[in-house]
């Protein structure tokens, strides 16, 4: 059968090339894709990003079922349209992706559903959220409403960090790189700080059922010792052993499950993959710091890395209602990614850097290809994430070796890259 999975991420590549480890699987499209995505013999890029002209593709190609990855054509519609053609289709619709796409709304949703987060209040108006960070104090979290790429979260340490992005958020628009307003214009969602480790847990829901992934952890800031700007994700590994039997129990209990009922009885049942995004503290308790409507990235890497199971026969049940049906194997080694990104990322990323060096793929070591491009027969940069090499491990440490062996051999100019990925488990 034909699959196509839409984007042209890591978490993309990572998806293609699993689909196309399925024996009921000859053919994966990725629309648009990427240079390893393109280099890569079974698997096909399209250079198709308009959704009807996908949807054409997809009927034409009679394609059985698409993945869609990031969450703008999400939060765009994109699986309102393909189900609305009668194509198979794995993801949320538009109100379902809500979730992610509106932090007031999942706020609000979680509130209405008694699921574990921080207290939170939302303003419009800039002289009420200034005075909710005088009533409050610091430390106190302030986020644009809206989908902001990672980058509309201040965690604020000083009162003035606060008002600062406060008014950045609301008042001072015109410099808001990249985040795109829910109607009703600028909106800040204002949060209790919460303490604790995080970790991410993704499950796969057919609307009704959940299947748990493994569970991971990523590294968020672009420095060792999480120093430095937010990004959208430097490293992850999986499993993340912050989540234990009892954690993972609270998580489906308190969070996935009321979250999934909570959305079938509003009307928008939930279907994709959910990703709770956990502060998991002290006691055990998890909170939910945010929801994603998607796998996350670079996450999504590892994760795979360790599935045994089918990834198609796993989507064919989420989306034929089945998943009840389903139990996964997983890889028992650990497996480890490390981001390696463009020169300027994540503020101004440099396109155009040749690359080299890039190890054979192998099923216990990749390198999955981010903002990667073919030019003129050469591979070069062409995003903020350019790579992930990923690779599986005996131990938390042997996986980090291993990963860290893939990537010294990769050379382009400008590359950044951490060099603790996976310290919060080696610790323990
Ligand atoms: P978000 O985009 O909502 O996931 O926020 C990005 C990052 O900011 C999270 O991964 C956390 O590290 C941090 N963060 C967000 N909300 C909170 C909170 N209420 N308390 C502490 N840290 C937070
Ligand atoms: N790596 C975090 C995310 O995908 O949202």
């Amino acid at each position: 059968m034909k699959t196509l999975v839409v984007g042209s991420g890591g978490r993309e590549h990572a998806l293609a090339w699993k689909l196309a480890m399925s024996p009921k699987v000859q053919t994966v499209f990725v629309a648009p894709g990427n240079g390893g995505t393109e280099a890569d013999p079974k698997l096909h890029n399209v250079p198709i990003t308009d959704f009807g002209a996908l949807a054409d593709f997809a009927q034409r190609e009679k394609i059985a079922l698409t993945v869609v990855g990031p969450e703008a054509p999400l939060a765009a519609g994109i699986v309102d349209l393909f189900r609305a053609r009668g194509l198979r289709v794995f993801g949320p619709t538009r109100a379902a992706a809500q979730l992610e796409s509106s932090k007031a709304f999942a706020k609000e949703f979680m509130q209405r559903h008694g699921i574990p987060t921080a207290k939170h209040a939302s303003y419009t108006d800039p002289a009420a959220a200034h005075a909710h960070v005088d009533s409050n104090g610091v430390p106190i979290v302030i986020k644009a409403d809206g989908l902001a790429a990672g980058k509309g979260v201040v965690v604020a340490m000083s009162a003035a960090e606060a008002h600062e992005a406060i008014d950045w958020m609301l008042v001072d628009t015109a410099n808001q790189l990249g985040v795109q307003h829910n109607a009703g214009g600028a909106r800040v969602v204002i949060e209790e700080f919460l303490v604790g480790e995080e970790a991410s847990f993704i499950v796969v829901s057919d609307g009704r059922h959940a299947v748990s992934l493994a569970t991971s952890q990523d590294h968020k800031r672009l420095l060792d010792h999480d120093q430095g700007p937010n990004t959208g994700g430097m490293g992850a590994y999986s499993p993340a052993p912050v989540v234990t039997p009892n954690v993972h129990a609270k998580a489906m209990h308190e969070i996935i499950q009321p979250t999934l009922a909570g959305m079938a009885a509003e009307g928008t049942p939930f279907t994709g993959f959910l990703y709770a995004g956990l502060m998991v503290d002290d006691h055990g308790q998890p909170r939910t710091v945010e929801f994603n409507c998607r796998l996350g990235d670079p996450e999504t890497q590892p994760i795979l890395m360790r599935l045994k199971s089918d990834l198609f026969d796993l989507l064919m049940h989420a989306t034929d209602g089945t998943l009840d049906q389903v139990e996964l194997k997983w890889d028992r080694r650990t497996a480890l990614g490390v981001v390696m990104a463009a020169h300027g990322y994540p503020l101004a990323p440099r396109k155009g850097d040749a690359i080299t060096g890039l190890p054979p793929d192998a099923d216990d070591a990749m390198v999955f290809h981010a903002g990667t491009t073919m030019q003129d027969g050469t591979l070069v940069t062409s995003g903020g994430r350019v790579l992930c090499a990923t690779a599986l491990g005996d131990s938390v440490k042997l996986a980090q070796q291993h990963a860290y062996d893939l990537l010294h051999g990769i050379r382009f100019d400008g590359a950044q890259y951490r060099r603790d990925i996976g310290f919060r488990a080696i610790k323990r």
